[in-house]
């Protein structure tokens, strides 16, 4: 069993697509690994679903996950700082745990290609990492905010932003909620904590 299996984020979400009544169509960047989100949406009735991601082994584990579960999603190798798909042409756009991974001027770029790809009145999704998160400040700051640790012989990026940074990449579309949170596992005895500034969004008519 695993933490990431039982995300609260994406149920939010869910509510916002009942809400608003989106259509089907919908794509999650950064949507491998063992426990894909999109697989709590086909729970949910959701059927024309896509997924992108830079890493043939999270891939590889989201089709698993599918194949065990009988799920259909389409999943393809892709950067979402350039989204292969057509602008205006989802329903629903998200991104859990994984935009903060870049530095900020990828971020403004993969935001812009979120909100480019969903159709006007389209809802979306995005979680960025919070300013006062001090679990990745022990690393070595490249610059203002982005932190970089080596992990299993990778470079990891971490990068923290402010609400109002977060919003400025968020003009120009209707912010619907935002949710600031901070999470301090204490049972794991840890001394940090985690800040997260998740917004929900419609892109304008
Ligand atoms: C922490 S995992 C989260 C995966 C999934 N969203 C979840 O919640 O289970 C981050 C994922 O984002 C992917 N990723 C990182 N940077 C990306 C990018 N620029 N474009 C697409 N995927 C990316 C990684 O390969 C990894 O599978």
């Amino acid at each position: 069993m695993n933490r990431n299996e039982f995300t609260t984020e994406i149920y939010d979400f869910l509510w916002f697509l009942k809400q608003k009544e989106v259509g089907n169509k919908i794509l999650d960047c950064g949507a491998g690994g063992r426990y894909p989100k999109l697989g709590l949406l086909a729970k949910y009735g959701y059927k024309d679903l896509y997924g992108i991601d830079i890493s043939d082994d999270s891939l590889e584990s989201a089709k698993q996950f599918a194949k065990e579960n009988n799920i259909e999603i389409n999943l393809q190798k892709a950067n979402m700082k350039e989204i292969p798909f057509e602008d205006n042409s989802f329903d629903a756009v998200y991104s859990y745990n994984t935009i903060f991974h870049m530095t900020k001027k990828e971020i403004h770029q993969a935001v812009n290609e979120m909100i480019r790809i969903l159709k006007p009145g389209g809802i979306g999704f995005i979680n960025f990492l919070d300013i006062d998160d001090d679990l990745h400040k022990s690393a070595e700051e490249l610059a203002p905010g982005e932190y970089v640790e080596i992990f299993d012989g990778e470079k990891v990026i971490h990068t923290l932003l402010t609400e109002e940074e977060c919003e400025i990449m968020l003009k120009d579309v209707h912010i619907l909620e935002k949710q600031k949170k901070f999470i301090h596992r204490l049972e794991l005895d840890s001394k940090y904590k985690f800040g997260f500034l998740d917004y929900f969004f419609q892109k304008k008519k």
